[in-house]
């Protein structure tokens, strides 16, 4: 199996689903990394790793609908199976998700469905909430929305700040990524409505 990770920043989560393909806990294979920023962080990791990289702008196309459409194009000549969204600044529209249905993994810094959006980590931290977390999941239509796939806990301790916050929430993120990653693409997720399990055999 040939997956995609698409990033447009610092690439932290792609670093750790990299480092865990070279110890051989994700079998499948990372064959591109795609990011809409050319100046991204992502990329100079993806290339360190040897990676191909293709950059889409935005600016080049006239709605998201287009954007999406060539990025299907690519990923179908690239022979993906599955994309890993990885810090990418973009809502994707049902152009990309009609042809990788329940095959599009999104990471979230929070306990989802609560704080959804771009600033869950301060917006968790801010509401007073003494857990918080991560959670991986499938990306259908709706923002923060799909099936989730794998949560990791956070515990908010007294001192927290929001960068010491922010700090143990990539540490869990590094962790479970990687581990969803490898149960997805082993075959040992298994949907019940919009639970997701993991198989048993
Ligand atoms: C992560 O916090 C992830 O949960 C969110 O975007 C951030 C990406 O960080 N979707 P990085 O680029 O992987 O360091």
């Amino acid at each position: 199996m040939n997956f995609a990770v698409f990033a447009s920043g610092r690439g932290t989560n792609l670093q750790a689903i990299i480092r865990a393909a070279k110890k051989g806990k994700i079998s499948a294979n990372l064959a591109l990394v795609v990011s809409d920023n050319k100046e991204a962080y992502a990329l100079k990791r993806a290339k360190r790793a040897k990676i191909k990289t293709i950059i889409v702008e935005a600016k080049n196309f006239n709605s998201r609908e287009d954007y999406d459409a060539e990025l299907v194009k690519i990923l179908e000549q690239e022979n993906i199976d599955f994309i890993v969204l990885a810090g990418f600044m973009r809502i994707i529209t049902s152009v990309l998700i009609n042809k990788f249905r329940n095959k599009i993994l999104n990471i979230h810094p929070a306990l989802l469905p609560s704080f959804k959006g771009t600033h869950a980590i301060v917006d968790a931290f801010n509401y007073g909430v003494k857990f918080t977390g991560v959670t991986v999941h499938f990306v259908d239509e709706k923002m923060d929305h799909g099936p989730i796939i794998l949560q990791g806990l956070v515990k908010i301790k007294e001192n927290e700040t929001a960068e010491t916050l922010e700090a143990q929430i990539h540490k869990i993120e590094h962790k479970i990524y990687p581990e969803a990653i490898r149960l997805f693409s082993e075959g040992k997720l298994k949907f019940e409505g919009r639970k997701v399990n993991k198989a048993t055999t």
